[in-house]
């Protein structure tokens, strides 16, 4: 961990703004727990010649990560919109940058949890989740749910999963983030920021 004070990286790619949503309500959740802050941060877009095209700065929305962003951080919550039942791949291409940190075991025993937004109900929400867990297990984090104990799980008629939380964002006609997927949303930020919390003080 570095000498600034301790943050949850909320890191996503998003397109029509959904999983954008759902990083804000997660960024709501960890300003519940005193003495860390969220840092909200996406990722490019990918082309061919991704590297050449990208702009510095985004027109609009949460600047771009860079990887020290995330090697310096207390925990993460990795969020995209699900793309055929995986992540995005402009995601995926932020992670394959991170090897030095995974060498170096930067990421080893901090807390995380992931979050997506899919078009239909029934479209790879929890596949899209896992294929997010896996490269954050082989950095050695922590990976955490959310359990049953928060009432909007057993209640959400729309998304949210004890893998991570979830939105359904519809196809023809969007759905904004519902009331329980945005309770989900907040005990996800609130659980990492707590764990992060707890966690420092066992160093
Ligand atoms: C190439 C592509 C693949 C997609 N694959 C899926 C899918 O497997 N399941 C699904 O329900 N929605 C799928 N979608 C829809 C997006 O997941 C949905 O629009 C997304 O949740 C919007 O999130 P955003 O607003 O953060 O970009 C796909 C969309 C695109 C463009």
């Amino acid at each position: 961990m570095s000498d600034e004070s301790p943050y949850i990286l909320v890191l996503y790619y998003s397109r029509g703004g959904h999983t954008a949503d759902m990083a804000m309500q997660i960024a709501r959740g960890v300003a519940r727990v005193t003495g860390i802050t969220a840092r909200v941060r996406t990722v490019p877009p990918v082309s061919p010649d991704t590297d050449a095209s990208v702009p510095a700065v985004p027109e609009e929305g949460a600047v771009y990560a860079t990887v020290d962003d995330l090697r310096h951080c207390a925990g993460l919550a990795l969020g995209s919109a699900t793309r055929f039942g995986n992540m995005a791949a402009p995601l995926k291409h932020f992670l394959d940058q991170t090897g030095d940190l995974w060498l170096n075991g930067a990421l080893v025993d901090k807390p995380a949890g992931v979050f997506t937004s899919t078009g239909s109900l029934h479209g790879g929400q929890e596949a899209t989740l896992l294929t997010m867990a896996v490269p954050l297990m082989h950095h050695g984090m922590l990976l955490t749910g959310i359990p049953y104990t928060e009432p909007a799980l057993g209640r959400t008629q729309a998304g949210g999963t004890p893998y991570g939380p979830s939105h359904w964002a519809g196809t023809d006609q969007p759905h904004p983030v519902t009331d329980d997927e945005k309770a989900i949303c907040q005990r996800l930020g609130e659980r990492l920021a707590s764990l992060a919390t707890r966690l420092s003080t066992t160093d």
